[in-house]
């Protein structure tokens, strides 16, 4: 653990990277005014990412499947809207998609939006709503996002969704591949959470699969015959997209 201290100053002040390992482990401290970046890579996150680059015009993400019909009902668009997710890992009697980064083609979403929620992700993104900036990380966008992060020139906070508010190793080892990606761009302080999550993700940098596969999480994505996400949302640096949430809406940021 040797040269652990990072030190990046703006106005005189250093630049902290924290990383929280589950919603309800954050404090509203290390949220409030913050550049916050939500990591559910299985797989909230990681989908979002690829509706977006497929050419999703937004998305609406919202608590409950109750919630995203009513939105559905009050927003009215037919064809154009979209509702996606899962209870489960498994795509909501009724809905038009699942939560599988796969199905979110540009035939299915190109010029649509999309309300979504997903057991975990859609619950950190909104605990996230009073940080400053609000981007989505992944693998799959780990250096696009710590590249806007480092723009942003303030403290940055990583808020883990996590499995129904237990520690998730692959949203911890992801937070970690962001805070390696963020040091590229320059030297931070590094609070313990940063820490630990950067040692871990370095642990398991040769074998990211493998310990998605070894999650809890993953194991039950494999039970559920869904094995190829996992092989997607391992991938480290495929795409350029970066999620932005605003305003109660997702978009990529410009
Ligand atoms: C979640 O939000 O809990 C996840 O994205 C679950 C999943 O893999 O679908």
């Amino acid at each position: 653990m040797a040269n652990m201290l990072y030190q990046l100053c703006f106005g005189g002040v250093a630049v902290e990277l924290d990383v929280f390992a589950t919603v309800n482990g954050a404090l509203d401290e290390g949220l409030n005014g913050k550049v916050v970046v939500v990591t559910d890579v299985l797989r909230a996150t990681t989908t979002i990412t690829v509706a977006l680059t497929s050419g999703c015009l937004e998305v609406i993400p919202v608590l409950t499947p109750e919630e995203a019909i009513e939105m559905r009902e009050r927003l009215g668009n037919g064809e154009h809207l979209l509702l996606g997710g899962e209870r489960g890992a498994l795509k909501i009697p009724g809905f038009h998609l699942g939560n599988s980064p796969l199905e979110y083609t540009p035939e299915v979403v190109e010029g649509k939006r999309l309300i979504m929620t997903t057991t975990n992700g859609t619950r950190a993104i909104r605990r996230a709503a009073a940080g400053k900036l609000v981007l989505l990380g992944a693998l799959v966008n780990a250096p696009a996002v710590a590249a806007a992060a480092a723009k942003a020139e303030a403290d940055v906070s990583f808020l883990c969704a996590g499995t129904k508010d237990r520690f998730s190793l692959e949203d911890f080892l992801t937070a970690g591949a962001l805070v390696e990606e963020m040091l590229k761009q320059h030297d931070y302080t590094l609070r313990d959470g940063a820490r630990a999550a950067l040692e871990v993700y370095r642990a398991y940098r040769s074998d990211i699969l493998g310990a998605f596969r070894s999650s809890y999480h993953g194991q039950q994505l494999i039970e559920l015959g869904l094995e190829e996400d996992l092989d997607y949302c391992a991938q480290l640096g495929t795409l350029d997209i970066v999620p932005v949430y605003a305003g109660g809406l997702i978009k990529k940021l410009v």
